[in-house]
C-alpha cells in the first residue's frame, strides 16, 4: 500500500514512523514534512490549502490512504474533496471537524447529549460580554469560536486583562472571522490530560492517555506554547476514570454526532480536566495532538494501519491495541526566543549518537536538510522520545540522549514527566 501524510511537525514524523513499520505499506509520501521524515518518506512541496493539487497527487501516485495531521486542512474539507474523488482519508469531514472548527457547536452538541464540560456564554457583542464578565469572579475563561493557532484561549486573572481579551475578538478582530463569536466560561480547577480514540463513526477505540506540556519553563512558568513535552501513560488515571471518559465523552460525542447524522471518522481528541466532580472536556480536537502523540504511539505494539483503514472504511469494532507497558517521555527542544522570536539555520549535531541510545526515538519538528545537514527551521525543532521500564528510566534515558544533541540556542524543559513520579 501506499500512504500520503500531510503535515510537517513532529507529530507528523510520529506519524509516517509507525505507519512505516505497518506490514501493509510499500512506500509513504508526505506534504511537506520535515529534515526528519525526509529520511523515512519521499517529501513533496504542495500547498496544503490546496485540497484539489493534493488530491490529483494522491490520484496519480495511486495512494491507498491519505492521513491529514493538522486541524486546518479537516476544519477547510480536504476529507470531503478527497471522498468525492474516492481516495480514501484519515480524518472526519468539514461537517464532523466543527468539533475543533467551532467551539460554540463542540459545546452544543456537548449540552445536547449532556457530555460533561464548562458552562459557556456566547457573545458577538462587546458591550454585551463586558457587562457579562462583571457579573463573574475571576479567573475568568474567554475562546474565540473558531480556529486560532491554538492562540484564541485567554485565562485572565483580572477583569482589565478579560474585557482586553474580549476587544481584542470582537472589535479589533485580532482572529478575524474565527473571534468573532466568543464564548465566556467557567473557569475548570483540576489536573489535566488528553485522551485520544480512533473512530469509523460508530465504534470508538481508545488510545492510552497522555499529558502534554504548553507552558514554556520548568514549574509551568513562561508564556504558553504549542507543546513542550508529554508523557504516558498519565498515573491519575484509575481504570474507572478511564472507562467513564470513554463511555461516557468519547463514545457519547460519537453517537451524538450520530444521531445528527454527522459520521465522525478520524481520531477524536478529548482535551479534559478532572475536576472535584469529575472529568470535564476542555475541547475537543479532530486529529492527533502534538506533543501526545510522540508519546502515545512508541508505546502502540499493534500495527497503526489497521485501525486507520477502519475508520476510513468502517470496521472498527473488530480490532485491539497492544501496548507496551512501558512509559514514554518526550521532551521538545525548542529553539532560543520560542514562542516568541527565534531565528532559524543552525546545524543540529548530535542526532545519530542520541538516537542510538536504548529506548530513544527522535522525532523532528521544525528541521530541514540543507547541503546533506540537519538544520533548525522553526521554534519547536525536536522531539526526543524514550521509553523506560518506569517513568525515572524513561526520564534518564531520554535527558541522556539530549544531552547528546546540541544547536544554538536550544532550550527546553527539565521537569517533564517529574509529576508522574512525584504526583
Ligand atoms: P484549549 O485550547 O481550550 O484546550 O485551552 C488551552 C488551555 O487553557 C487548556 O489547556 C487549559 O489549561 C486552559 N483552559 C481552557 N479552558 C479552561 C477552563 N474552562 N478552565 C480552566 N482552564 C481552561
Ligand atoms: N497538545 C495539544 C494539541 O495538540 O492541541
Amino acid at each position: 500500500m501506499k500512504v500520503l501524510v500531510i503535515g510537517s511537525g513532529g507529530r507528523e514524523n510520529a506519524l509516517v514512523w509507525k505507519i512505516k513499520q505497518s506490514p501493509m505499506v510499500d512506500e509513504v509520501f508526505c506534504v511537506p514534512g520535515n529534515g526528519g521524515i525526509a529520511q523515512l518518506a519521499e517529501c513533496v512541496n504542495i500547498d496544503q490549502t490546496d485540497f484539489i493539487a493534493l488530491a490529483d497527487f494522491a490520484q496519480d501516485k495511486a495512494i491507498d490512504l491519505t492521513v491529514v495531521g493538522p486541524e486546518a486542512p479537516l476544519v477547510g474539507g480536504i476529507a470531503d474533496v478527497f471522498a468525492n474523488k474516492n481516495l480514501k482519508v484519515f480524518g472526519p469531514n468539514a461537517e464532523a471537524a466543527r468539533l475543533e472548527g467551532s467551539k460554540s457547536f463542540a459545546k452544543e452538541i456537548m449540552k445536547k447529549y449532556g457530555i460533561p464540560t464548562a458552562e459557556a456564554s456566547l457573545f458577538d457583542n462587546y458591550a454585551e460580554a463586558v457587562s457579562y464578565l462583571e457579573s463573574l469572579k475571576p479567573p475568568y475563561v474567554i475562546k474565540a469560536d473558531g480556529l486560532a493557532a491554538g492562540k484564541g484561549v485567554f485565562i485572565a486573572k483580572t477583569l482589565d486583562e478579560a474585557k482586553a481579551a474580549v476587544k481584542s475578538c470582537l472589535v479589533d478582530k485580532q482572529f478575524g472571522l474565527a473571534g468573532e463569536l466568543i464564548l465566556i466560561e467557567e473557569h475548570l480547577e483540576g489536573p489535566e490530560l488528553s485522551i485520544l480514540a480512533f473512530s469509523d463513526g460508530k465504534d470508538v477505540l481508545p488510545m492510552v492517555p497522555a499529558q502534554d506540556y504548553k507552558r514554556a519553563y520548568d514549574n509551568d512558568e513562561g508564556l504558553n506554547t504549542g507543546g513542550m513535552g508529554s508523557y504516558s501513560p498519565v498515573p491519575i488515571v484509575t481504570p474507572s476514570l478511564y472507562g467513564d471518559i470513554v463511555k461516557n465523552i468519547l463514545e457519547s460525542t460519537v453517537a451524538g454526532l450520530a444521531s445528527e447524522e454527522i459520521e465522525y471518522r478520524g481520531v477524536i481528541y478529548a482535551g479534559l480536566i478532572i475536576t472535584e466532580g469529575g472529568p470535564k472536556v476542555l475541547e475537543f480536537n479532530v486529529r492527533f495532538g502534538d506533543p501526545e502523540t510522540q508519546a502515545i504511539l512508541p508505546r502502540l505494539k499493534s500495527d497503526i494501519l489497521e485501525p486507520m483503514l477502519a475508520c476510513a472504511e468502517g470496521g472498527l469494532s473488530g480490532i485491539r491495541l497492544n501496548w507496551t507497558e512501558e512509559p514514554c517521555v518526550t521532551v521538545v527542544l525548542a529553539s532560543g526566543g520560542y514562542p516568541g522570536d527565534y531565528k532559524i539555520g543552525y546545524e543540529i549535531k548530535g542526532l545519530d549518537e542520541a538516537s542510538s541510545r536504548e529506548g530513544v526515538t527522535i522525532f523532528h519538528a521544525g528541521t530541514k536538510l540543507k547541503n546533506g545537514k540537519v538544520v533548525t527551521s522553526g521554534g519547536r525543532v525536536l522531539n526526543v522520545s524514550a521509553l523506560g521500564k518506569d517513568f525515572t528510566q524513561a526520564r534518564e534515558r531520554a535527558y541522556a540522549a539530549i544531552d547528546k544533541i546540541h544547536f544554538n540556542g536550544m532550550h527546553y524543559r527539565k521537569d517533564i514527566a517529574l509529576r508522574a513520579i512525584t504526583g
